[in-house]
């Protein structure tokens, strides 16, 4: 199949390319590559490329700069949905566009299904809900697929920024929030199924997490433990004693209801996912601390 990959210089734009490249003709095109805002460009390169499949890992993902800087929201999580969808209708190209956790509220109490009505509490996620809409407003053969706490690529994510933060610490706790919920998802792993989706012939939403959830406090906690620092002390805080710019949601678990209907067996657990990922890092000297 013939694949091209916007945003592919990010986080699940590299672990696609990587995953997709031995069994596919992948045509990868990071930020400054193609910058899916720029409707000419993307056209032109589309008319030209003629892939058989668009991956859109393109968006803006910094949430406290979405809330700060709505442009840059609205730019690539709304507009640039919107070009990329319009453009794979006209030219009767299959879309996977990627979405986040972030369109729910995280009030409901229990894990969300793709079924369950969304209502964002930050830009980010409004932004990110306005590039689904105009995914299927467009009419293009499309799956969202959303995710969240995405994290792999060595660099800025989560468990890297803890292990960071371990190192600079100085002898004092670290300080984590203990009141917002999720499920820590392995960029390599939603790569990995998503090369089970290039075939299925599903328009709508599907999710797709790693199995399990906690807290950001005990994914600090395990991600200290896994690279041998658990006796590092960590402090739980609540969100209001870490103001951000933006709100996040307290509890919003993604369940992989459609997945479930597909008869599809669970991922593994996010903890194993973990310890996979800090081992790589580890085997390629990356880990920091
Ligand atoms: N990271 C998470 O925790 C998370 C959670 C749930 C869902 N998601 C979703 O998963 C998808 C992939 O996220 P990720 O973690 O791989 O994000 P990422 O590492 O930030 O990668 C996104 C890439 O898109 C690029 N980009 C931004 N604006 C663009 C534009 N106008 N045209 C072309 N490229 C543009 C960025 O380039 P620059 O760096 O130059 O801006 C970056 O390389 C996104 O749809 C995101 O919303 C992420």
């Amino acid at each position: 199949m013939r694949i091209l990959i916007t945003g592919a210089g990010g986080r699940l734009g590299r672990d696609l390319r990587r995953v997709l490249t031995p069994h596919h003709e992948c045509l990868a095109f990071s930020h400054p590559e193609l910058n899916i805002a720029d409707l000419a460009a993307v056209r032109s390169v589309l008319q030209e490329e003629r892939p058989d499949l668009l991956l859109n890992c393109a968006a803006a993902t910094d949430v406290d700069r979405c809330e700060r800087e709505p442009d840059y929201a609205e730019r690539a999580n709304a507009w640039g949905a919107a070009v990329v969808a319009s453009c794979c209708a006209r030219l009767g190209i299959r879309l996977i566009h990627f979405s986040t956790d972030f369109v729910f509220d995280g009030e409901a109490g229990a894990p969300y299904t793709e079924f369950h009505p969304t209502r964002p509490i930050n830009r980010y996620g409004a932004t990110k809900l306005a590039g689904e809409r105009a995914v299927f407003q467009s009419g293009a053969d499309a799956l969202v697929v959303r995710t969240q706490w995405l994290y792999g690529g060595g660099g800025g994510d989560f468990p890297v920024a803890i292990l960071r933060a371990e190192s600079l610490r100085g002898g004092g706790s670290l300080r984590v929030v203990a009141d917002q919920v999720g499920a820590p998802t392995y960029s390599a792993d939603l790569a990995e199924q998503v090369a089970r989706l290039l075939d299925l012939p599903l328009r709508g939403v599907l999710h797709f997490n790693n199995d399990g959830e906690c807290s950001r406090w005990e994914w600090a906690r395990e991600t200290l433990h896994l690279a041998g620092r658990g006796d590092v002390p960590v402090e739980a805080i609540r969100s209001e004693e870490w103001p951000t710019p933006a709100r996040r949601p307290k509890h919003s678990t993604l369940r992989r209801f459609v997945w479930e209907q597909l008869g599809w067996p669970p991922p593994r657990d996010w903890r194993a996912a973990l310890a996979d990922y800090l081992g790589t890092l580890r085997a390629n000297g990356q880990l920091p601390g």
